[in-house]
């Protein structure tokens, strides 16, 4: 399936500011109300106890937070990091070193934790639990384990995928966050933050129609800032306002609720070859062309959440603002 625009995976383009943009500290952190709450406790306690944190899990969409969070609390606990992600831990002996050379009380940040193999995810076992780890040497009769204490260390997992996280993994974290899309007023607030850090003109207004069709997303919302910044330079004055906006988006294929043709795609596909009767998610896949998966945790999400998606007992429903939102748009073509 063809980039777009609106995924909120990270693509190449965010990289460069995507560590400038990121907020340091959870006052700095925008959204995300109950989870930083919670969060400040636990470190608050922590240090007082002088205790590294409990192991951490950040689940939810990408581009929401959880690598920021991770290294926010870091930041806060004044430990280092080490950062690294479940595909590329390819051997236990590789995890064994890295969680043999983490400093007292760091950070073990593992990206895409649902994709460690097997025999990694259950090195981590005791490695959560005991700080240790039991090593073999040697082979067959002569074989011997050995028990290696490791470092205190809180290990912090993200996955966009949580179905996918085994069970006895799961449950070796204390403290385990949903991430949630963020509110229009939210993405507002970081939009106007963001723009602030770059040196992007941008009003009250323009900063809204952004947040309107940043899909909930941080990461969509910074990169819809830098694109739409080239409209207002070039064919404005430079200051983005609600009209600068609007015209850059729709240029874009950013509609206004932050749809673009794939999830158009999906509604008329749900409406039109299965006449409006539920669907199950299977059909909507094969239609498309996308495994299950893929569209129950990347795309489904965004349109449940606003409404254009019911979910029944039956299977999946276009809503009436489904409906009223693409006859616009047809009615528009
Ligand atoms: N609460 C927030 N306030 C301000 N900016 C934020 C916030 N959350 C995320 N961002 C911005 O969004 C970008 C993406 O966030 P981040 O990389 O943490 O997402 P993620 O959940 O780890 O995504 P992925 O699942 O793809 O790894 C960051 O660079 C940061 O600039
Ligand atoms: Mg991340």
């Amino acid at each position: 399936m063809a980039k777009r625009i609106i995924s909120t995976e990270l693509m190449e383009e965010d990289r460069k500011l995507e560590n400038t943009l990121r907020p340091r500290t959870l006052d700095d952190y925008i959204g995300q109300v109950k989870v930083k709450e919670n969060l400040k406790v636990y470190i608050e306690a922590a240090k007082q106890r002088k205790e590294p944190l409990d192991h951490v899990l950040f689940f939810g969409p990408p581009g929401l937070g959880k690598t920021t969070l991770a290294n926010i609390i870091a930041n806060e606990m004044g430990v280092g990091i080490k950062i690294t992600s479940g595909p590329v831990i390819e051997k236990p002996g590789e995890m064994a070193a890295i969680l043999n050379n983490l400093q007292e009380g760091d950070v073990l940040f593992v990206d895409e934790i649902h994709r460690l193999n097997h025999q990694v995810e259950e090195l981590l076992y005791p490695a959560m639990e005991d700080f240790a780890i039991d090593i073999v040497i040697g082979k067959g009769a002569s074989a011997k384990s050995i028990r290696l204490e490791l470092p205190k260390f809180t290990l912090i997992g993200a996955t966009t995928r949580a179905g996918m996280l085994t069970p006895p993994l799961r449950d070796r974290f204390g403290v385990v966050n949903r991430l949630d899309f963020y509110t229009v007023e939210e993405l507002k607030q970081i939009v106007l933050r963001s723009a602030d850090v770059l040196g992007i003109e941008i009003d009250d207004e323009g900063a809204g129609e952004l947040a309107r069709r940043s899909r909930g997303t941080p990461r969509l919302a910074n990169r819809l800032l830098k694109r739409v910044r080239d409209f207002a330079q070039v064919q404005y004055d430079g200051v983005i306002t609600r009209e600068v906006a609007a015209f850059a988006l729709d240029k874009l294929d950013v509609d206004k609720l932050g749809l673009d043709h794939i999830d158009r795609e999906i509604l008329v596909t749900m409406i039109e070859k299965f006449g409006g009767r539920p669907v199950g998610i299977e059909a909507i896949a094969a239609t498309i062309g996308e495994d299950v998966g893929t569209i129950e945790e990347v795309y489904e999400p965004y349109l449940v959440q606003n409404g254009l998606i019911l979910r029944t007992a039956r299977g999946r429903v276009a809503s009436e603002l489904a409906y009223r939102h693409l006859g616009i748009q047809r009615f528009m073509e």
